[in-house]
């Protein structure tokens, strides 16, 4: 008797102890990520969830949280976080108001259609991803300054001055994030034609310093938003650009305003879903996907089974293709909105879809609609009021904000502005070159996503907000080009639909299809040969090499009894921190 009794307590702590097993496509481990009571702050570093979180335990609230979080990540992890770039806020109040502000980048007031294209109409390899010409204007300092002049609670110089001393005692260089700067040293070196402060000879557990941010943040707590765009920190900029060849002036960093826009909101069960709207496709396409999905039931289906795949990617094949033709800068594009999420245009998107037969992409089209003609501007239509990384954040008063901020590509254009302490964007590649060339992401666009002054570059970031019985449920989102939508969607569906914990959700095996090129792309070696070969029977074609999937998504549950579950992906150094 006491012998079985032993075996059984051994059993159970070896289940106990037991790490989440990644190898397997559908895992679902019970694992939990971290709880917290009043408040948590999950980005892709712990020292800027900890100075996040560190505001929220002050006092501060989620937007508070939001500046502080924001700049520790430029500091902590310039691969993504940024001054350079720009980025999208989605936000649910205490009182379940909801809204959203656009800090996206902006095309150059000298730019134009044809930039990146050669006499013979070609497009000139790399000119929209390295380099000065790559360069959108900025919006992160205008974004984190909007929304704290609308919500914020405490003074910017005291939200700034734990990220000033952390830019000047430096932090500890990860492992990964090493791997990062060995992998990227050679292309930064030959672009900014000198080593800079992010170089291979920076060792994993050294302490990177960076003064020259920290003086920047410096006059920025002094001086507020228009230091960047109108002070010393901006006329070094526009001069640093210039002198590497860019058309951006100093007028474009004066015209330059961060948007409050509707957000998308939909229906899916019983959850509401609240999402960034244009300039991202990211809360359209999710709200397409989604309805299309949702007929099928697909929490019928274990996850990542055949049927569930096939349900998914030939949802996404359909609001990919809409996402081409119909997508841009609402400023300059009629976007019809209404049209696209109506239930009856989705139900007809996905009449022709069934288990047997596979629907190839060349055989899928944007969806026609009858009322709609397309009338895209050379100039905004109205004149305005005056590396991709996410993270979420839910203070102890119940607000919820959910950020993705971005400079596109790992490390942005390349350029570092010694000076300054930061790396530029290169999200003018986010922009349709030509229309039918594919950009850095495969994603091809069309007439409404062209270049022209003034004009926001269509986005994938997803930012989003889902609340359950009226009331606020999961705050997500993720970096990951254009497999953020798709890496957003199966992390709600892993908790809605597959009852997964906020860890096991994040941490689970992920694939995505934009459409073009017509495969399904997944995470490498996730996926058993069993479940590969009943795709590949089917005709899909499976890709697990070329085009990595790149989302780490973090995000924040409010469980059944009021707690805050952390979903930190495993992916990066990502970590929640909460009280
Ligand atoms: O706005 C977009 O959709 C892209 N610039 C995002 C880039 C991204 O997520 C890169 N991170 N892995």
């Amino acid at each position: 008797m006491n012998r079985v009794l032993v075996f059984l307590i051994a059993v159970l702590l070896s289940l106990t102890s037991c790490k989440t097993d990644r190898s397997q496509s559908n895992s679902k481990t019970n694992n939990k990520g971290l709880i917290a009571k009043n408040a948590m702050v999950v980005s892709a570093r712990a020292e800027a969830s900890k100075i996040g979180n560190d505001i929220l335990k002050q006092g501060g609230n989620a937007f508070d949280a939001m500046f502080a979080t924001e700049m520790a990540l430029a500091v902590v992890y310039p691969y993504a976080g940024n001054l350079g770039g720009g980025g999208f806020l989605v936000y649910r109040l205490n009182t379940g108001e909801v809204g959203s502000l656009d800090y996206r980048e902006k095309a150059p007031l000298a730019a134009h259609k044809d930039m990146y294209l050669d006499e013979l109409g070609n497009v000139i390899k790399d000119k929209s991803t390295i380099g000065a010409h790559a360069v959108g204007v900025p919006g992160t300092i205008a974004g984190i300054f909007a929304a704290h002049k609308k919500f914020g609670s405490l003074p910017i110089d005291e939200l700034l001055k734990p990220v000033i001393a952390l830019a000047q005692e430096g932090f500890i260089v990860t492992q990964k994030q090493y791997d990062k700067f060995v992998h990227y040293d050679s292309i930064i070196t030959a672009v900014n034609g000198k080593q800079t402060l992010i170089n291979k000879s920076v060792a994993a557990k050294y302490r990177l310093k960076n003064e020259a941010l920290a003086e920047t943040l410096q006059r920025i707590s002094k001086n507020g938003r228009d230091e960047f765009y109108k002070g010393e920190t901006g006329k070094k900029l526009v001069n640093y650009l210039q002198s590497k060849g860019s058309i951006m002036t100093l007028e474009d960093l004066e015209f330059y305003e961060a948007v409050w826009r509707t957000p998308v909101q939909f229906s899916y069960d019983d959850l509401n879903i609240i999402s960034m709207g244009p300039p991202s496709s990211g809360g359209l396409c999710l709200a397409q996907i989604m309805k299309m999905i949702e007929p099928y039931d697909i929490g019928q289906y274990e996850h990542n089974s055949p049927e569930a795949i096939q349900v998914m990617v030939e949802a996404e094949k359909r609001a990919y293709a809409d996402r081409s033709y119909y997508l841009g800068d609402p400023d300059f594009v009629n976007i019809p909105i209404n049209d696209l999420l109506d239930s009856t245009y989705l139900n007809t998107r996905m009449e022709n879809f069934s288990f047997e037969n596979i629907t190839p992409s060349d055989s899928i089209s944007y969806g026609i609609l009858s009322n709609y003609t397309m009338e895209v501007s050379e100039y905004a239509q109205y004149q305005e009021p005056e590396e991709t990384t996410h993270y979420s954040i839910v203070d102890s008063f119940g607000n919820a904000v959910s950020v993705t901020t971005t400079l596109n590509s790992g490390y942005g254009s390349k350029l570092f502005v010694d000076e300054l302490g930061f790396f530029l964007n290169n999200e003018m590649d986010d922009f349709s070159s030509k229309p039918g060339v594919p950009n850095v992401y495969g994603l091809i666009g069309g007439e409404a996503n062209s270049i022209a002054p003034q004009k926001r570059m269509l986005s994938a970031m997803t930012p989003t907000i889902v609340e359950k019985d009226g009331k606020l449920f999961m705050v997500l989102g993720t970096p990951g080009g254009s497999t953020i939508i798709t890496s957003v969607l199966q992390t709600i569906l892993n908790v809605h639909e597959f009852e997964m914990t906020m860890q096991d959700a994040v941490d689970a095996a992920r694939l995505h299809h934009q459409w073009l090129p017509d495969q399904i792309r997944m995470e490498v070696d996730l996926f058993s040969e069993d479940l590969k070969q009943k795709l590949t029977n089917k005709g899909y074609f499976i890709n697990e090499e070329a085009a990595p999937i790149t989302a780490r998504v973090e995000a924040i549950l409010v469980l059944d009894n009021g707690t805050l579950e952390g979903g930190a992906d495993y992916r990066g150094d990502d970590t929640a921190v909460g009280f």
